[in-house]
């Protein structure tokens, strides 16, 4: 859509400026420069896939931000997930297989990869992982540039009466690591991705915090600091291959901080991530940007871009109120968490589409009439 009046040519000079230059009287029509502010940002489960299961709007929708729109421009976009539990190198590989696009470590960000930005404070120190398959965790979080990273199956393994009632598969000694913990402080533990075992999990986060870091210590290690806990990811629920949700890490983290306070009396201080957090929309803001830079170079023109962006979302509390405090636009799809039929959403979208497809069509449309 060519849009237009006078008005925007004479602003062609200022930093807004540059997206009018193309105007004409005539009726509206597809300006491919107009949109270069413009960019998406998708969460994947609910949204694109249903687990292993790719939506057939997803592939549809994603062709019409990799060019196939009016304007014949590819529209730079993001994979946001509050899923993790492998590094960002082999989940890209697999999403650009599943979805037939090209997914990279530059458009992609999981729960745990803002870490990335805070694994130097803990470099040098033992640290404690969870979640995800085995150690592919622990390799994960080394590429991050935390060195010693110990998992709760190298606590069962190291003695097995920490908790009487798993006993370690062969492929969980296997990949478990020999450490005597009656010597080593763990000053920190990360919850990266959803614990496959809740109860040893909870157990030796209960040993390491009440010790402040000495699993087998009935006391705590005098003047040794709390021990730091992070969760990456607040969901209570997500959208699987099981028609109906199921609990994520957000729930771990109850059934942690309801163990807890029933032994201490109150629930254990932590820091938490992943969408809605703030740091975690600050964190796909600029990787956003980078796309838009990296596919628009054209807007290097020393002014500060205000991107246009759109979060597609199924989960209100976690997409739809972090897009909303971010000051983005939000779109909530009824393919994963959210069903109308519970009634209205708990945080209010700018707009509410069937699936991914009508959301990234109703958005594009919006934006081309916006100066029309
Ligand atoms: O464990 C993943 C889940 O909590 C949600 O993932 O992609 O919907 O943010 P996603
Ligand atoms: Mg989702």
């Amino acid at each position: 859509m060519l849009f237009g009046t006078s008005r925007a040519l004479s602003g062609a000079r200022s930093c807004h400026g540059w997206h009018w230059r193309f105007l004409s009287h005539a009726r509206p029509q597809a300006n491919p420069n107009h949109l270069l502010s413009l960019g998406f940002a998708f969460d994947i489960d609910g949204v694109l896939l249903h687990g292993a299961n790719v939506l057939p709007e997803a592939k549809r929708a994603l062709s019409i931000l990799e060019g196939n729109n009016s304007l014949n421009r590819k529209i730079p976009y993001i994979l946001m997930t509050n899923g993790g539990g492998v590094s960002e190198e082999d989940r890209s590989k697999q999403l650009t297989e599943r979805l037939g696009f090209e997914i990279t470590p530059s458009n992609f960000m999981q729960a745990h990869t803002i870490l990335k930005s805070f694994a130097h404070k803990y470099a040098n120190k033992p640290v404690l992982v969870l979640g995800g398959k085995r150690d592919v965790l622990r390799k994960v979080a080394k590429s991050y540039g935390l060195k010693h990273v110990y998992t709760t199956l190298d606590v069962k393994a190291w003695n097995p009466d920490v908790w009487p009632f798993h006993d370690l598969t062969p492929e969980e000694r296997a990949a478990a690591t020999p450490v005597d913990f009656s010597t080593t402080p763990i000053s920190a533990i990360f919850v990266f991705h959803d614990p496959r075992n809740w109860a040893l999990d909870v157990q030796v986060m209960i040993d390491i915090i009440l010790s402040r870091g000495i699993i087998d210590r009935r006391r705590p290690v005098e003047n040794a600091p709390p021990v730091e806990l992070v969760f990456c990811n607040p969901d209570l629920q997500w959208r699987s291959e099981f028609s109906r949700p199921r609990l994520g890490q957000g729930a771990f983290r109850e059934a942690f901080q309801g163990v807890f306070k029933a032994l201490t009396g109150a629930p254990y201080p932590h820091v938490q991530y992943g969408k809605p957090t703030t740091p975690t929309y600050e964190f796909g803001e600029k990787m956003l940007r980078a796309r838009i830079e990296e596919l628009h170079g054209a807007l290097s023109t020393g002014c500060e871009i205000q991107p246009r962006i759109y979060m597609v979302g199924d989960n209100p509390e976690s997409d739809i109120a972090g897009a909303n405090a971010a000051g983005w636009s939000s779109i909530l799809v009824r393919t994963g968490v959210y069903d109308p039929a519970d009634g209205l959403p708990t945080h209010k979208p700018t707009y509410e589409a069937e699936n991914v497809e009508a959301a990234v069509k109703w958005a594009i449309d919006r934006e081309i009439a916006r100066v029309a």
